[in-house]
């Protein structure tokens, strides 16, 4: 193989062969992309991570050139030596990079043959993303995966340039290391060295930036991985990455800040685009009754609309039943969505029951008339009523759920998404951030019966706030601030309690013991003893950042080896099982699966 590449030097890659070359002579290498046979002319395409280059070989070409073409098969490893030619007016390819030139070979090594790939390596490839997956090393050749990983880097770039000249420290923490406060499951790693003790991966470096702001480094970041065991979404892998912040001795405005810049520059630097800053505020509570979600997309309108005040003197059992019980009825009014078939409007009512809702009411608004379900309940008047109230107009359809705001925000805020789905209102090249403000601290768990942090346990209440901590919890409001794109959560962050008392108090709240406290976080409160400066940071989620700045559809797209929805990768099949010699040197003994148990 040495031997091979003896003398031979690359001078530029693939999509680097412009209009100013022509005449000269270049050396390319790269994979067999294609190789079509016309007449007299064989082209072969000839790519590598920047994009493709044609090939020539023809009448006039060296024999062993064009005895070693016929050999060269799809995804063969070539060196090609030859003179960049323009093409003629005709033979433009306006579509490629390099469409207005071509090379005609005058060497040719090849370097090594390729068995037949699996599926076609092209963009527009139509294989399962299983497959893709699996060969996933092939699938990264393909120039939108490629460049999806390769706009990754520039924005890691970007990200640690920024940060730097701001004074930010880049510092690794462990990632062995104990079970980190961000609520969702560990993945867990058995020590050898201390049988029947675990070591836990950070769900984030939480716990540890803030050590770092009582150790002094005042301005902290890191790009890291994370690693939570929790139900996989288009936006949620096992193992992602986050660029993660922490700084001292300021306030909620001053992270915001200068994260608003980070991003201006990320966009700028690595896609062109003037973000205008700062970035629109938005109280969570508003965020709620507005868009029914607390990471609004605010591309489109389609705000939800409390109709409770009009309604609440009615006979209909299913919307007073609701207002009694401390509930609301709200709508959204889907423009021009009175033509939907019957089909269709049931569909997005099984929509809103997946969100919790009873039911959905809804009235289609016709040229001096009403469609509804409820309009047996009310009267022609009523129904006039509100769509004036609403703002809908003839051909509008408009969506009522009457439940507890909870259910009500959900199931209208999915609905929102899935009418400016099904329209195709959405634009991929549209970017409207916005900074969610003013959560709640806590949210009540059913399943725990407790209150439990909306955020994480270290999160500072609002001053204005602090007193109603014990007497009514529900209404108090963190200093926590997510940033929001398009509707995803990009980052969130808050700043932390660095008190004790309040501390103290907020684990009071969580229904933690001194003890609990101690036995989970008693290394920081440790810490926080020896003079911890007033601090608050904030994570983004890096996967999530380049999937939207790519248009990809998941963060699948956009991490080089991701793993699937039940959290296995396809590639090397993990997780796997052991040997036994492994699982006795950690003490560890499976018990059988539920599946034997049953059999035996
Ligand atoms: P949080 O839990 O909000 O905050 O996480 C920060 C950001 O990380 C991204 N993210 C994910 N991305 C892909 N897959 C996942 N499973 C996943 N989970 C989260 C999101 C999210 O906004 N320590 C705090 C930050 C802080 O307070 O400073 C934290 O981790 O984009
Ligand atoms: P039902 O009495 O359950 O058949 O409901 C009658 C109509 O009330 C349904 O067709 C829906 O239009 C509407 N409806 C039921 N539950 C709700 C709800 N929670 N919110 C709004 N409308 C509802």
């Amino acid at each position: 193989m040495a031997e091979l590449m003896k003398g031979l030097k690359r001078d530029m890659y693939c999509a680097e062969a412009g209009k100013e070359l022509v005449g000269r002579e270049i050396t390319v290498m790269g994979w067999v992309q294609r190789k079509r046979e016309m007449g007299p002319f064989t082209f072969i395409l000839l790519r590598d991570r920047t994009g493709i280059v044609q090939i020539v070989v023809d009448e006039n070409s060296p024999d062993d050139v064009r005895s070693k073409t016929k050999e060269i098969r799809s995804e063969y490893v070539l060196a090609v030596k030859g003179t960049v030619n323009a093409r003629t007016e005709n033979n433009i390819n306006r579509n490629m990079k390099t469409g207005e030139i071509e090379i005609a070979a005058a060497e040719i090594k090849i370097l090594n043959s390729s068995a037949t790939p699996p599926f076609q390596i092209e963009d527009s490839v139509n294989v399962s993303t299983e497959l893709r997956l699996k060969y996933r090393y092939l699938d990264l050749r393909r120039p939108v995966v490629a460049k999806n990983i390769m706009l990754r880097h520039k924005t890691t770039q970007a990200v640690r340039n920024f940060l730097t000249k701001e004074g930010f420290i880049e510092i690794e923490t462990p990632m062995l290391t104990k079970s980190t406060p961000e609520g969702a499951r560990d993945y867990l790693v058995p020590s050898r060295v201390h049988p029947g003790s675990f070591y836990a991966l950070p769900q984030s470096p939480q716990l540890f930036k803030q050590l770092l702001m009582v150790s002094g480094f005042d301005k902290y970041f890191q790009i890291v991985k994370c690693f939570r065991d929790e139900d996989l979404r288009a936006d949620r892998q096992p193992e992602f990455t986050q660029i993660d912040m922490e700084l001292s001795f300021v306030e909620a405005e001053d992270v915001m800040s200068v994260n608003e810049r980070l991003i201006k520059h990320i966009f700028k630097e690595i896609k062109g685009i003037d973000l205008e800053t700062p970035f629109m505020r938005m109280p969570w509570r508003e965020a709620m009754d507005r868009f029914g979600s607390d990471k609004p997309d605010i591309r489109f309108g389609m705000e939800l609309c409390d109709i409770t005040e009009l309604v609440k003197d009615t006979d209909f059992v299913v919307f007073r039943s609701a207002i009694e019980a401390g509930g609301t009825v709200r709508c959204i009014v889907a423009e021009g969505c009175g033509s939907f078939p019957r089909k269709k409007i049931d569909s997005l009512v099984d929509v809103a029951k997946t969100y919790g809702a009873k039911g959905l009411a809804w009235i289609n608004v016709q040229e001096g008339g009403f469609k509804s379900t409820i309009s047996k309940f009310f009267s022609e008047d009523k129904l006039s009523e509100i769509a004036e109230y609403t703002g809908a107009k003839a051909g509008d359809l408009i969506l009522i759920c009457a439940d507890r705001n909870k259910v009500v925000w959900d199931a209208l805020g999915a609905l929102r998404l899935e009418i400016a789905e099904r329209l195709g209102i959405l634009s991929n090249n549209e970017y409207k951030f916005l900074w969610v403000t003013e959560f709640p601290l806590f949210e009540y768990s059913e399943e725990e019966q407790r209150y439990v942090a909306m955020h994480h346990p270290f999160t500072s209440p609002m001053d204005e706030d602090i007193d109603k901590l014990e007497s009514e919890p529900e209404s108090v409001r963190a200093k926590a601030y997510d940033m929001v794109l398009n509707g995803c959560e990009l980052g969130g962050g808050s700043i932390r309690i660095h008190s004790e008392k309040i501390q103290n108090t907020m684990f009071r709240c969580l229904g933690f013991t001194a003890e609990d406290a101690q036995e989970r976080f008693g290394f920081l409160l440790d810490a926080f003893k020896y003079g911890a400066p007033p601090h608050g940071g904030l994570a983004f989620g890096l996967d999530r950042l380049i999937m939207l700045m790519t248009g990809a559809d998941s963060i699948r797209d956009v991490i080089a080896f991701p793993k699937v929805k039940d959290a296995s990768c396809l590639l090397t099949d993990a997780p796997n099982v052991v040997d036994e010699k492994q699982l006795e040197e950690l003490g560890i003994m499976l018990r059988p699966s539920e599946e034997n148990e049953e059999s035996n």
